[in-house]
């Protein structure tokens, strides 16, 4: 299906959205497949694990409940935006108003991409990471914005150089984007970067939007800090929740987001047009998960630690040295020494060997000579996956 520069009623806003370099992938991994060959998934965040088995309970239950049967209008998402309110106060120590500063989402792909339309105009500027999670591009274009990209580049800890930013392109942005625990390379920060961030922001009247789903896929000690409990956030910042990563519900599309009132108000009037809120009974279930399953939270964390230690030891025995990630449910590598191309390193391994990696050019220019592994299966699978890429690395050498 092509929605590209060929199709004749796709409108420019559609004609400016970047192909995905996941559908070529896609037909890497069938033809692998048709090879007989045993395919190890690495390239998507999907994870493996069961949502809590209380968001289940709760959503069964739902189903026999015909209350949960017809539309639900806002007043109905008022058990979900109370229990947003309470979870945010346990984990961050301050409770926003669950009327004014909290609103649910279809997961946090769609609250990212309405949160544009709500909140700028064609041609507005937005300040956008690279390496990025790919459908922010997408939404950028479908607004019609304006993309200056910040490089996150390794010998800053990938974080944006906001002293780089040049004053007429800070005094034209509306938005900036980030996301830490960061997606594709796993970076995290502290509260002082946060600190500095919405100082930024703040001087230059810009909207913070701050892409959280990795709140809770944190490892040992590190605790991702919230942007919103910064001096003066909830004037400028809102920040993007997903149950998909926290509560593994990534089928059932549910998220929210929490900070600033009049772009949530923006927000709730553009998603008033688009959609009806989530299923009820889904809802139910994120509220479960939001009240009783901080147990769940921590046993996965765990689970995904080992994970990475399994994988980047694995991957040490066959001499490719990878930083060990400390949040995030991902790996990012540089490319071992004989490749350059992220895109034909990824390409070739999975039809040689069934493993599929995300090139690190999906995620944009500055990917390029990276791949990403999703620790999306258990540390003998991941183990299997390094000593597949051992012998695929030595076949190219
Ligand atoms: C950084 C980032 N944002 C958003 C999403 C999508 O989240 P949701 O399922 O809540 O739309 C993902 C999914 O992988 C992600 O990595």
């Amino acid at each position: 299906m092509s929605a590209g520069r060929s199709n004749r009623f796709a409108s420019k806003r559609v004609q400016a959205m970047p192909e995905s370099v996941f559908a070529t992938m896609d037909r890497a991994k069938a033809r692998a497949r048709a090879q007989g060959l045993e395919i190890i998934d690495l390239s998507i965040g999907s994870s493996d694990v069961a949502p809590p088995v209380v968001a289940l309970a709760a959503l069964r239950a739902a189903t026999h409940n015909p209350e949960t049967y017809g539309y639900c209008l806002h007043t109905g998402t008022e058990p979900l935006r109370r229990a947003v309110s309470a979870w945010t106060a346990r984990r961050f120590g301050f409770a926003p108003d669950p009327e004014t500063q909290v609103l649910p989402l279809i997961g946090s792909q769609e609250g990212f991409a309405n949160l544009l339309l709500a909140t700028t105009d064609p041609g507005d500027l937005i300040l956008a990471p690279d390496p990025g999670y790919p459908s922010y591009y997408g939404a950028i274009a479908l607004a019609g914005l304006e993309l200056a990209r910040m490089p996150l580049l390794e010998p800053n800890g990938y974080l944006p150089d906001l002293s780089s930013i040049p004053t007429e392109t800070a005094r034209r942005a509306k938005i900036l984007l980030m996301s830490y625990p960061n997606n594709p390379t796993a970076a995290v920060v502290t509260d002082a970067f946060m600190r500095e961030v919405v100082a930024f922001c703040r001087a230059h009247t810009i909207l913070l939007v701050h892409d959280f789903p990795y709140v809770d896929t944190v490892y040992g000690d590190y605790r991702a800090p919230s942007v919103l409990t910064q001096l003066g956030a909830l004037d400028t910042a809102v920040e993007l929740y997903s149950a998909s990563k926290s509560f593994h519900m990534g089928g059932f599309r549910i998220g929210w987001a929490v900070g600033n009132a009049d772009a949530l108000a923006a927000l709730a009037k553009v998603k008033g047009a688009v959609d009806f809120n989530q299923y009820l009974g889904i809802q139910h279930a994120a509220v479960a998960a939001l009240e009783g399953a901080e147990a769940d939270v921590r046993r996965v964390a765990k689970t995904f630690q080992a994970r990475r230690d399994a994988l980047v030891e694995a991957l040490g025995v066959s001499g490719w040295s990878v930083p060990l990630p400390q949040a995030s449910m991902y790996v990012w590598a540089p490319l071992p020494r004989a490749h350059a191309d992220s895109f034909a390193f990824a390409l070739a391994l999975a039809e040689t060997t069934g493993v599929c990696l995300a090139p690190g050019r999906a995620f944009g220019e500055q990917g390029e000579g990276y791949v990403r592994f999703a620790l999306v299966r258990p540390p003998e699978v991941l183990a299997r996956a390094a000593a597949r890429l051992r012998e695929f690395a030595e076949v190219e050498a």
